[in-house]
């Protein structure tokens, strides 16, 4: 299942906390060198659910299969790819949403200014739902998630699972009822 490919991101400029200009962008195939570039230098490896991966053909195997299911966007520093939000569907209501943020620019507003955007572009896409999975102990996606919304359903393990239910959805199902 893949997103609706008329569905289209329009680029912006979005700013940091501490006043950096960055420019966010749908994921093209042109992305992927880029991308890899990312994560070749993204520190910690394996810190969300085992990714991202710790070397680079691992990282461009499984950058390729994403880019089969999913789209994304990612977030630039000029030429330099610091952000990744994906958007992989699971049902025809329903999207997974999973974000990675270089080491470099945390704790400035990025997460959370990248997952609205996110949000808001599976909204278009006709989505009425956002899962993600998340471990407990990640207390910084934790917040972010939070501060766009989500909630727990449940939890398993030393992970849970969170929903969003997009407000104002445009997704077919909403616009039937
Ligand atoms: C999780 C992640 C995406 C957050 O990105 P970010 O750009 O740092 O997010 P933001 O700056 O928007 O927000 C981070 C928030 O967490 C808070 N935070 C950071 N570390 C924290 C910690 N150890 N404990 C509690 N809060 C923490 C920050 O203060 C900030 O909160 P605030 O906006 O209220 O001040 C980023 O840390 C990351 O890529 N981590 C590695 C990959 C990952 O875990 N992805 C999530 C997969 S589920």
């Amino acid at each position: 299942m893949t997103l609706p490919s008329d569905a289209t991101f329009a680029p912006v400029e979005i700013q940091t906390r501490t006043g950096r200009t960055l420019q966010v962008r749908e994921y093209t195939l042109d992305d992927f060198r880029p991308l890899v570039e990312m994560y070749k230098g993204f520190e910690p490896k394996r810190t969300a659910q085992g990714l991202p991966p710790p070397d680079v053909p691992r990282i461009a195997q499984w950058l390729d299969r994403l880019q089969q299911k999913s789209r994304a966007l990612l977030a630039w520093d000029g030429p330099r790819v610091v952000a990744h939000a994906l958007l992989c569907p699971i049902s025809e209501a329903a999207v997974e949403f999973t974000i990675f943020v270089h080491q470099d620019y945390r704790c400035v507003g990025l997460g959370t200014a990248l997952t609205r955007l996110a949000v808001a572009f599976a909204d278009r896409c006709g989505f009425a739902e956002v899962f993600l999975t998340t471990e407990l102990s990640n207390l910084a996606a934790l917040r972010v998630y939070r501060h766009v919304g989500f909630q727990v359903t449940s939890s398993f393990g030393d992970e849970c699972e969170m929903k969003l239910v997009i407000a104002g959805s445009s997704s077919p199902q909403a616009r039937a009822a």
